[in-house]
Parts: C-alpha cells; structure tokens; sequence
C-alpha cells in the first residue's frame, strides 16, 4: 500500500541552491514527489504547521526563520511508513548530531537552519498535507 507525507524544503536549502541535492536524494531512497508548491509562508500557516511548539522559547526564532524566504513544501509518495523512511534519510533534528549519509549530517551544522521538515507520524502527515496542499485531504 502506498502513503504520503509532507516534506518541506526549508528557506536554507532554497537559499544555499541545496533544493536540487535534496530532491535527488529523496528520489534515489526511492520515493515520489507528487505535489510540489514553492511558495514563502505566511505568520498565520507558520503557526499552524509548528503548533506543537507554540509556547517553547525557540518558537518565535522557529516562525521568524521558516517564513524569512520561499521554501519548497512536497507531497512525497513510498511505501506504508513513508514518513519515517523521510526522516531516516533527513536525519537526526541537530545536525552536528546527525549520522552521516542524512541529508542534515552531510550538509548543515546547525540546530535552527537543518534543511528540512518532515511529518513526524502518519496523523501529522495527514494534518500537515491539509494544511499545505488541501486539495489532496482525504
Ligand atoms: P522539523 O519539525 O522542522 O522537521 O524538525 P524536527 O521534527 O526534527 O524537530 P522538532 O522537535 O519538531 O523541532 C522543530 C524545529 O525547531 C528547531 N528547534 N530549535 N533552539 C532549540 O532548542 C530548538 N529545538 C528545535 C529545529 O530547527 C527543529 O527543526
Ligand atoms: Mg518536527
């Protein structure tokens, strides 16, 4: 059977032309991009996305970054469990502590610019595909 989640190539990547390498790596894990949408976010969806962290000391550091230029928010297609096949090939969240061969291990050093977002669960990647792409809500 086949899944989906929500991958964000963060305002970083864009910024460092790294949206090309992190595709082709999505892509050679063996997974398809069936939505993409460029786009620089709003306060209001930056909230939304990162609701859980509402409240924490770094979230207002959090929205400030992810909305300070356009990222490239993606609907990627595998295999049951495709979110946590994405966050295996993302990587560790700090990425001076990630494995090398991770997209944040190979290629950032830094907690607050690590590249990429992708759904944590099966719930969070259906409320985050709604939230980005509401056309494909099931
Ligand atoms: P993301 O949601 O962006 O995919 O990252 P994640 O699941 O690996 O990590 P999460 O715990 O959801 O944290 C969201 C983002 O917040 C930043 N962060 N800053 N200053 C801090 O202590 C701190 N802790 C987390 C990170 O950039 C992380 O990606
Ligand atoms: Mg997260």
């Amino acid at each position: 059977m086949s899944d989906r989640t929500l991958v964000l190539i963060k305002p970083d990547a864009v910024e460092r032309r790294l949206v090309g390498e992190i595709i082709s790596r999505l892509e050679r894990k063996g997974l398809s991009i069936i939505a993409a949408d460029f786009r620089k976010l709003d306060r209001d969806t930056a909230e939304r996305h990162y609701a859980e962290h509402a409240g924490k000391s770094f979230f207002p550091e959090l929205v400030d970054f992810i909305t300070r230029s356009p990222l490239l928010a993606l609907v990627v297609e595998g295999p049951t469990g495709t979110w946590q096949v994405v966050r295996n090939v993302m990587g560790a969240t700090d990425p001076a502590q990630a494995a090398p061969g991770t997209i944040r291990g190979d290629l950032s050093c830094k907690l607050t610019e690590n590249l990429i977002h992708g759904s944590d669960s099966s719930s969070s990647a259906k409320r985050e595909i709604a939230l980005f792409f509401p056309q494909l809500a099931d």
